[in-house]
């Protein structure tokens, strides 16, 4: 994280106003979330690694409210997004009046003013990929530092702070509570992780985050590029499909090997292996496909190209040995995992084998795993 400017003087009086800045990455899974219960908890353990070119960055502002706000009454905001394109997009989606209404059960304080919040992304959100993880990270972590500034006496320490965030972001999109770990960033229950410091259904947790500075680890050297082959609207929303899986015909079958590949990946990485990294991956994101096209009316998020492209990858792995592995999320686009080593052979291949079959010939490459990139700045005026 990096702090940009911090100020401690608040005088108390109700001018005050606080700003925070806050940039959270997208993430791509590994062990694919499919499938909750209870509050938004989720039915399997999954894992995923952050993508550095991918993000949002959100302001919020608080604005003292000349005349205290009932308790029942609902939050006071004034919210622009902004598109990659820096136009002005969109008024609130109700996700996020919700996500909101509800984080107010924790942060009573959020009556007492407006919040001004503008958001930006830094990637096309019809891209496919995950833009409401980024959004409700960067929310989540800028309303908890609100939180800390408006009540140091929770003195909460530097790894409190993005649990808390973590925490938040889960009630907004499952998925976003990964965002703010990096290394691997683990959410669920696990039997090969059973103390309470290693997994959990409420928050993520980052493993492995050194391998990312070990030399003679491939995490070292692991790298994403997103293959742009869809920029429509799904036609399934990611909650839609998410109850689709109550009362799936596969449920125990997706259960007990989703555990399975999450042992299986983890030992992987324990075993600095590869080859079993990325063949488990995807296998996964071919079951998270199978689930969609088994489900109760079925239904379909890929695209012919993105068949044609998750063959073309099978072939170029047998004939010419380049190590490369896909995932795919709940949509057309194709998630290309490399080693960094293999960069030249990998923009070659995506150059003449695949780029045909792409939106505007587009493609984004992230680091992966990277530590979240926060800045954030809070003012007092
Ligand atoms: O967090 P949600 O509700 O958008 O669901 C995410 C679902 C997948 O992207 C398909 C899988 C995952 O674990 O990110």
């Amino acid at each position: 994280m990096q702090v940009n400017s911090f100020s401690n003087n608040h005088n108390g009086s109700s001018k005050s106003l606080f700003e925070v800045e806050v940039q959270a990455p997208a993430n791509i899974a590994l062990i694919k979330y499919w499938g909750k219960k209870g509050p938004q908890l989720p039915l399997n353990a999954n894992c995923s690694l952050n993508l550095n070119q991918c993000f949002t960055t959100t302001k919020i502002k608080l604005i003292a409210n000349a005349n205290l706000a009932k308790s029942d009454q609902k939050v006071s905001i004034d919210y622009q997004f902004y598109n990659y394109k820096g136009e002005l997009e969109s008024s609130p989606h109700p996700r996020l009046l919700a996500f909101l209404e509800n984080a107010k059960k924790d942060f009573p304080w959020m009556n007492q003013y407006t919040l001004q919040i503008s958001s930006h992304n830094n990637f096309p959100h019809a891209a496919g990929i995950a833009s409401s993880a980024s959004a409700f990270a960067a929310l989540a972590l800028g309303l908890c530092l609100m939180e800390l500034k408006l009540r140091p006496e929770l003195d909460w320490t530097y790894e409190q702070i993005f649990q808390e965030a973590s925490k938040l972001a889960r009630t907004g999109s499952g998925s976003a509570c990964r965002s703010l770990m990096s290394g691997l960033a683990v959410w669920g229950e696990h039997p090969l992780l059973s103390s309470p410091d290693k997994s959990s259904n409420e928050f993520a947790i980052s493993h492995f985050k050194e391998k990312l500075e070990d030399t003679q680890h491939f995490f070292h050297q692991l790298m994403n590029v997103v293959l742009i082959v869809n920029t429509q609207k799904k036609s399934i929303s990611s909650s839609i499909g998410h109850n689709s899986m109550q009362g799936h015909d596969f449920l125990e079958n997706r259960l007990v090997p989703a555990q399975q590949h999450f042992t299986h990946l983890y030992e992987s990485i324990l075993s600095n292996n590869w080859i079993n990294f990325g063949q488990i991956v995807e296998q996964e994101a071919c079951s998270l496909h199978a689930l969609m096209l088994t489900a109760r009316p079925p239904y379909c998020l890929m695209h012919a190209h993105t068949l044609e492209i998750m063959q073309r990858i099978w072939l170029e792995r047998s004939e010419n040995k380049l190590p490369i592995y896909f995932t795919l999320d709940a949509g057309a686009n194709v998630h290309l995992l490399y080693l960094k080593s293999d960069e030249a052979r990998v923009k070659n291949f995506i150059e003449n084998d695949i780029a045909e079959f792409l939106v505007e010939q587009k493609w984004i490459f992230n680091q992966t795993g990277m530590a979240p990139h926060f800045q954030w700045q809070r003012k007092d005026l």
